[in-house]
C-alpha cells in the first residue's frame, strides 16, 4: 500500500477511524458503510437495496450480519448479499424477502477491501 499509488485511500483521521471502529461499530466513509464484524473490518455500499436507507446507521446482529436501520434487513458483509429481507410490515408481504434475497444474488452492495496498517485504515476501491 503505497501512498500515491491511486489505489489504496485512507479513510482514517489521524487514527480515530480505528478507535471508532470497534466491534459492532459502523460509521461512513464517502459512499461506503465500513465497519467492524467481530473483528474483522468491511466496507459495503451505504444505501439499502430496499427503500435507500443509509446502512452507515445499522448496527453488526450477531451472526456478523449489517443490519438496516429502516426495517432490519440483514446483509452478509462478505458477499454484499442480503440474507434476511425487510422486517415488520414488509415481513408480511408474500414472496418479498426471497425477491430481496435474489435480488442481491445479482446486484450485491458494492465491497472494498479495508486495511489496518499503522494505525489508520484503508480502503481499496
Ligand atoms: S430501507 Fe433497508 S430494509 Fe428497508
Amino acid at each position: 500500500m503505497k501512498s500515491g499509488s491511486g489505489r489504496w485511500r485512507t479513510c482514517s483521521r489521524a487514527g480515530s477511524w480505528v478507535a471508532d471502529l470497534q466491534p459492532g461499530r459502523v460509521v461512513g466513509v464517502g459512499r461506503y458503510a465500513v465497519g467492524n464484524a467481530g473483528g474483522r473490518y468491511f466496507a459495503v455500499t451505504r444505501r439499502c437495496r430496499h427503500l435507500g436507507a443509509d446502512l452507515a446507521n445499522g448496527r453488526i446482529d450477531e451472526n456478523g450480519c449489517l443490519v438496516c436501520p429502516w426495517h432490519q434487513s440483514a446483509y452478509d458483509v462478505e458477499s454484499g448479499r442480503m440474507v434476511r429481507g425487510p422486517q415488520g410490515v414488509f415481513a408480511k408481504i408474500p414472496g418479498l424477502d426471497f425477491g430481496y434475497r435474489m435480488l442481491t444474488r445479482v446486484l450485491p452492495l458494492g465491497r472494498a477491501a479495508v486495511v489496518e496498517r499503522d494505525g489508520d485504515l484503508y480502503l481499496e476501491h
